[in-house]
């Protein structure tokens, strides 16, 4: 008897303890399991008194019905504390709401399309013992002009086309040519190198013009390098970046102040067989210009036209892109569209 007695008083401080270290609902609903429930502690003592006589069970009777009460009403008023608690800190959210860190949707930042495509035109160059080279983009009249032997009165030196600064001879290279320029002269020959690079040119934009955009040069000067060189070197590159074995190259004949003889490139379309979108139906795809280096341009650099010969060819990267992933307008690219760039 002496036990039950000791029993009830354990069990209303153990709930009272529970309770108070409770935080949560789901920490009070499991003090209600414990202490309340079919299982719970209650039940338990509830059980001990059948084993009590009658005039026992007349005194503890009551006496455990009250502390179910007690217990129940115990537990209804720390629920009603926590749905308060709750309450106020809703309000005090509410209040304290800073617009300024909401963040809808965490945008993940990747590498640009063109950045990616450039890596992987390095990687090519790389693989195949060319080394990456850099030059300015704010560039002299003599590295864009002079030393790639474009005369004094060549079109492309008008302002119409060219961004010229204030200062004279002073300008927004519009070529990366002139990169093999500077290389050439830094380091001599032998020489093999891919620059690529931003260029600007002072006219209209339309879905495949702008006036800014990049190119990628590749130069190699050495003994006996001829058109054949040339001509092998894009194909394997090409055969490379798409993947296929299947692929050729085709040339005509151009005019470039800086080659002789020079051309103009096309390759076969690695998307069909029979002509589609990209190659216009003719299964031909136009890509950029190259030649045997002029002798003249070797002679800026110091370099003697009798004994060394090379190569060089170009081609706008953007362009590359259009081609490689189907993009029509030349324009998306620094559109910063989220739209745009995420399908890369
Ligand atoms: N720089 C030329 C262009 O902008 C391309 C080119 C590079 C042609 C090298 C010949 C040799 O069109």
């Amino acid at each position: 008897m002496k036990n039950l007695e000791q029993n009830i008083k354990i069990f209303e401080q153990e709930l009272k303890d529970a309770l108070q270290s409770a935080t949560s609902y789901e920490q009070i609903e499991k003090v209600r399991v414990d202490f309340l429930g079919r299982k719970g502690k209650i039940n338990e003592i509830m059980g001990q008194m059948k084993s009590l006589d009658l005039e026992e069970k007349r005194i503890f009777g009551p006496k455990i019905n009250q502390l179910k009460q007690i217990s129940e009403q115990l537990y209804e008023e720390k629920k009603k504390q926590l749905e308060e608690d709750q309450k106020k800190i809703e309000i005090l959210k509410k209040q304290n709401f800073d617009v300024g860190a909401y963040k809808p949707t965490q945008l993940r930042g990747t590498l640009h399309v063109i950045t990616k495509l450039v890596d992987q035109l390095e990687d090519i160059f790389i693989s195949m013992g060319y080394q990456v080279a850099d030059g300015p983009e704010l560039e002299t009249e003599y590295y864009n002009f002079d030393a790639l032997n474009i005369p004094k009165d060549h079109p492309s030196r008008d302002s119409r086309d060219t961004f010229w600064f204030d200062i004279p001879g002073l300008l927004m290279r519009t070529e990366t040519s002139a990169i093999q320029i500077r290389a050439m002269e830094e380091q001599g020959v032998p020489i093999a190198l891919v620059g690529p690079g931003k260029v600007y040119r002072n006219e209209a934009t339309d879905a495949s013009h702008n006036f800014i955009f990049g190119q990628i040069e590749g130069l190699m000067v050495g003994k006996d390098i001829s058109m054949g060189n040339l001509i092998e070197t894009i194909k394997v590159f090409l055969q490379r970046l798409f993947n296929t074995e299947n692929l050729k190259i085709r040339v005509r004949t151009c005019f470039f102040p800086f080659v002789e003889p020079g051309i103009e490139f096309d390759f076969s379309c690695p998307f069909c067989k029979t002509g589609c979108s990209t190659c216009k139906r003719t299964k031909w795809i136009e890509l950029g210009g190259a030649g045997l280096v002029h002798p003249n341009v070797l002679k800026y650099c110091k370099i003697d036209p009798k004994k060394y010969s090379g190569f060089a060819f170009g081609f706008g990267i953007e362009r590359m892109a259009m081609i490689k992933y189907g993009i029509s307008d030349i324009r998306l690219f620094h559109s910063a569209s989220i739209d745009f760039l995420n399908q890369f």
